[in-house]
């Protein structure tokens, strides 16, 4: 039987990806990464900043049954091309994983691009999951290991220890003398989005990155204004928390919870970040404790919190784990030159 692809997600294919993409994610990763047609939708309609995305499917006699987003940097990064490849468990091992690999090959070759990466899953001892395929299949095609393990931890806020949450505050208010909170929804306050572009064009280079080959983002308040419109475009709530160092006026500290009404009992804790002049003050546990309050009083239906970090970033697992985040599953990162 011979494979077909499609590509973009115009009409009926949105529902075919979201579908597809939730039935393999049940047998790989259960409860992780939940999509809805229109969410899937959006990704196509209203695209990422200075980023370009082509959306495929693979088709066996009618049935869909393999999905593929390329994405390519279109500021910065310019030689690289990101993977995320998924054919469905009842149809591995037949060679379509193979001939959407060269489809990727080929896409990135007539986008000038000359570094391939990708993410598959990581086997983490004591998580009853099954044994990732990715990892062999793509050490197959020459991909590299980036050695950049990334762990997803879920906060069930059902379970969350509430004492434990405001003992934690409190140390972080004690040693923050000189800073105050702010939090603020959605949109970036003028007065701070130069700050902001600071701080998350930092992000790339403080958090830790392993050896993926990805030079800094090129952040200004142009691009922190246009990731604002995509969000609000895509229909998210975004829930944020900062600390400004009083004596500067300065905000130096800064975290965003995340949450698309599209599925009501999920969100995701994004962006941590503490300019590295300002360390040592629990500046990032004062923010993320800040903003599990203010986003659980603006968004009482969400019930799952899941959040990503390097799995070398200690300082930011222990605030994690000390909120509540619990291991889910794991990634590791691969490269290749073409
Ligand atoms: C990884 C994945 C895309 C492979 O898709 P596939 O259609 O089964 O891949 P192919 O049939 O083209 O496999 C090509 C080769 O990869 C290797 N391979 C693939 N899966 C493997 C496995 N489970 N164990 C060992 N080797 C494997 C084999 O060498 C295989 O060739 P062979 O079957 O002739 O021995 C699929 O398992 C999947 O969707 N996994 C979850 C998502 C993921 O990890 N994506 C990876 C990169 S973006």
């Amino acid at each position: 039987m011979s494979l077909t692809i499609t590509s973009g997600l115009s009409g009926t294919q949105a529902e075919t990806w979201s579908n597809l993409h939730n039935a393999i994610n049940a047998h790989d990763l259960p409860g992780c990464f939940p999509s809805t047609p229109e969410m899937v939708a959006r990704f196509e309609r209203y695209p990422w900043p200075a980023r370009s995305s082509e959306f495929y499917i693979g088709w066996l006699a009618g049935e869909p049954v393999a999905i593929m987003e390329l994405s390519l940097p279109m500021r910065d990064n310019l030689k690289n091309m990101s993977i995320d490849l998924k054919v469905h468990p009842s149809h591995r091992r037949g060679g379509i994983g193979r001939k959407f690999y060269d489809l990727a090959v080929e896409r990135a070759k007539a986008n000038d691009r000359t570094k391939l990466q990708t993410h598959t899953g990581f086997e983490l001892p004591g998580l009853d999951l099954p044994v990732p395929a990715g990892p062999p299949f793509v050490q197959g095609l020459g991909f590299e290991s980036a050695n950049l393990t990334e762990v997803m931890r879920r906060f069930d806020l059902s379970t969350a220890d509430e004492a434990a949450l405001d003992d934690l505050l409190a140390k972080a208010v004690q040693a923050s003398d000189g800073y105050r909170v702010l939090t603020w929804a959605d949109e970036t306050p003028a007065e701070l989005v130069e700050d902001v572009a600071y701080l998350d064009g930092r992000l790339m280079t403080d958090a830790p990155m392993g050896d993926l080959d990805f030079e800094p983002a090129m952040v200004d308040a142009d691009r922190i204004r246009e990731a604002d419109q995509v969000n609000k475009d895509r229909g998210r709530r975004l829930c944020h928390a900062g600390a400004v160092h009083t004596e500067t006026g300065k905000l130096v500290a800064w975290t965003t919870i995340s949450h698309d009404p599209e599925v009501d009992w999920h969100a995701w804790q994004q962006i941590t970040i503490v300019d590295p002049e300002h360390r040592g003050h629990r500046l990032g546990a004062l923010v993320k404790v800040e903003n599990l309050r203010y986003f659980r009083q603006a968004e009482p239906g969400v019930k799952i919190i899941d959040t990503f970090n390097a799995a070398t970033n200690n300082y930011m697992i222990s605030i994690n784990e000390d909120m509540g985040f619990r291991v889910k599953c794991a990634f590791a990162n691969w490269q290749r030159d073409i």
